[in-house]
């Protein structure tokens, strides 16, 4: 475990924020919740948030804003072009990112969707291939979708989940240069995901991110990041990396978006806010091109398919994530988590990641196989034992591709308190002492692409032990 020198000057880390508005938490019953799993046919994607206590299903959009974002909400200005908003927002990204190509988007894979467009061409991607450290499943989806291959070059490391390591998340440096040497002219770009949400919101060192740079040069390809949680990165950089300690997280951030040569972002991460997204480009060309294809389906340029009030709390937003009192509370207090259930003997991903906690379900329930869905008979038994709701991220979502079967615990930003994630680690423990109790699911009915979001499932009853 990476422990920061103040969890020992202070035995407890506050939250850095006090509340003011709140919202109620319905107290439901056990047998409210198995009624509402029934109806929902053991989805949790189905079941409505009024019935859910903690919800942990995602950490994108789910935030608390700050009353500093809640007055720029009331400042936004709607005018169509060129709002005062918007050149706040500008600023302000263009501040963090030293780049001055900016577009406002509504979110991430809308981001995605257009620099697929001008770096792939819509489904001119057959006989091409995207490395990433991992893809996150939009962004692998968006490339997709242009007939283009992708593919994961993480290092052993970051595919075990078992062993301590500080920048799981870096690229696996010899494939990269590998894939290059053998189909550089096949490669559109190469992107890099800070941190990488797919193997558990692991973080990626500056010294890959240069070693990354060196090889794009070598090849002459542009570098994109998948900068969602570059504010989360920066720290644990500042936290883990030699030498990086007295820098501060703006210079870290500002030195991880200098190595690339473009960025798309969802906001609704490190942005703090409901809704927003960035791409950014330093080619002017692409930058023209995305912008003429951001006028047709998204919106102007200045505005992007956004209101005005909506890039005022993103340029709060982004300006607040880079606090360095928030970001020690942030990491600190998702490594808390982590630390309880490990110490309770339940695995997870370790070491714990920046923005979730990803249980070993198939650790935790050893009874059930994988066919009949582990994750999905964690999350279904989280929900029952304490409306918990998380997500199954394994063969329910993945399918054969699941290389685990784990079960997300997204934090919110700023928004459960410690005695919320206490309670959490007290109804994972109750679910783990009756784990062999737990049933196992089978799929009653799926649509064709992204089943996790809409399938049916029946419950097999208990598998005996194995
Ligand atoms: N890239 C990463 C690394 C992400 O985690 C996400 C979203 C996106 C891109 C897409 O952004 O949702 O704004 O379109 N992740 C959310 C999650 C949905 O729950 O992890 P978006």
């Amino acid at each position: 475990m990476y422990k920061h020198p103040y969890t020992l000057i202070m035995k407890t880390i506050i939250e850095p924020f006090r509340i003011k508005s709140v919202e109620p938490i319905r107290m439901t019953t056990r047998e409210e919740r198995i009624e509402c799993l029934k109806k929902a046919h053991y989805n949790l994607f189905a079941i409505p948030s009024q019935d859910v206590m903690i919800d942990l299903l995602t950490d994108s959009g789910t935030g608390a804003m700050s009353s500093e974002q809640w007055a720029g909400v009331m400042r936004g200005d709607e005018s169509y072009a060129g709002a005062p908003s918007w050149f706040r927002f500008r600023d302000v990204i263009e501040n963090i990112t030293g780049m001055s190509n900016i577009l406002p988007t509504h979110q991430g894979r809308a981001s995605e969707r257009l620099l697929v467009e001008v770096m792939i061409g819509a489904g001119n991607g057959k006989g091409k291939i995207v490395p990433n450290n991992a893809h996150f499943d939009t962004t692998r989806a968006n490339i997709e979708h242009s007939g283009c291959e992708t593919i994961d070059l993480l290092t052993p490391e970051g595919q075990d989940p078992s062993t301590d390591a500080p920048f799981k998340g870096n690229m696996d440096l010899d494939a990269l240069e590998d894939l290059l040497a053998k189909r550089a002219d096949d490669i559109p770009f190469v992107m890099l995901t800070i941190t990488c949400n797919s193997i558990g919101g692991q973080p990626v060192s500056l010294e890959n991110m240069k070693a990354v740079r060196k090889i794009c040069d070598k090849y002459n390809k542009p570098f994109i990041l998948d900068a969602c949680r570059f504010a989360e990165n920066a720290w644990f950089i500042k936290q883990r990396e030699p030498g990086q300690q007295g820098r501060s997280v703006e210079d870290i951030a500002r030195e991880q978006f200098d190595l690339c040569d473009g960025s798309t972002i969802s906001a609704k991460k490190d942005g703090m806010v409901n809704i927003g997204g960035v791409l950014l480009f330093r080619d002017q060309k692409l930058f023209q091109a995305a912008s003429n294809l951001l006028i047709l389906t998204e919106g102007f340029m200045t505005y992007g398919g956004l209101a005005g009030r909506d890039l005022e709390a993103m340029a709060v937003g982004f300006e607040e994530v880079l606090c360095e009192d928030y970001l020690r509370y942030r990491i600190r207090s998702t490594e808390y988590l982590g630390e309880k259930l490990l110490e309770s003997g339940i695995n997870i991903v370790r070491p714990a990641g920046g923005h979730a906690i990803y249980i070993d379900a198939a650790d935790f329930c050893p009874h059930i196989p994988k066919e009949q869905f582990p994750g999905q008979a964690l999350a279904v038994g989280l929900y029952e034992a304490g409306g918990i709701r998380s997500c199954e991220i394994g063969s329910v979502m993945m399918g054969e591709h699941a290389h685990m079967e784990l079960v997300r615990l997204a934090i919110p930003r700023r928004t459960y308190t410690q005695s919320h994630i206490d309670y959490v680690i007290d109804i994972i423990r109750e679910v783990h002492d009756n784990a062999s109790s737990l049933p196992g699911y089978r799929i009653a009915e799926e649509p064709d692409a992204l089943r996790h979001f809409t399938a049916k499932f029946e419950q097999t009853g208990v598998p005996s032990p194995v």
